[in-house]
């Protein structure tokens, strides 16, 4: 299965009583496991997280720490972009290159790389020296 298939398949699984914005993330980590993440909404709204988070949350958890390609889809007239935090955190385990596939589920798609989406990332280099 594609890596946005499987963003397609666990997003029906996504907790989203709120928004009624279902979301579903998948990542390819560089040992070519996936793991996927939906967004889980809350009653008290800040604390709900986005499927990326999600994903990444997942892909630590098995001991991975390297995203070598990262899908995110919802149904929206436009492909789903993650939002600037998802952003910064994608960007903590994506080498530069690596591909983020945003999509709807009419089929429509955008690839951009992460360091396209969030240029100048505040990263841990800048904090050593
Ligand atoms: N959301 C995600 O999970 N990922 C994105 O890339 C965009 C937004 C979620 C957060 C919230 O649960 C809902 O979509 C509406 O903002």
């Amino acid at each position: 299965m594609s890596l946005l298939d499987e963003a397609k398949q666990v997003r029906a699984h996504a907790h989203a009583p709120y928004s009624g914005f279902k979301v579903g993330a998948a990542i390819r980590g560089e040992s070519g496991a996936v793991f996927v993440g939906v967004n889980v909404e809350n009653a008290a709204y800040p604390e709900g997280t986005c499927a990326e988070a999600g994903a990444i949350a997942a892909m630590v958890a098995a001991g991975e720490t390297r995203i070598a390609e990262i899908a995110v889809v919802g149904d929206a007239p436009k492909p789903v972009t993650p939002c600037g935090g998802c952003r910064q955190k994608i960007a903590e385990f994506a080498p530069m290159g690596v591909p983020v596939r945003m999509a709807n589920m009419d089929g429509d798609e955008i690839v951009m790389t992460i360091e396209e989406l969030l240029p100048l990332a505040f990263a841990k280099a800048q904090m050593e020296g």
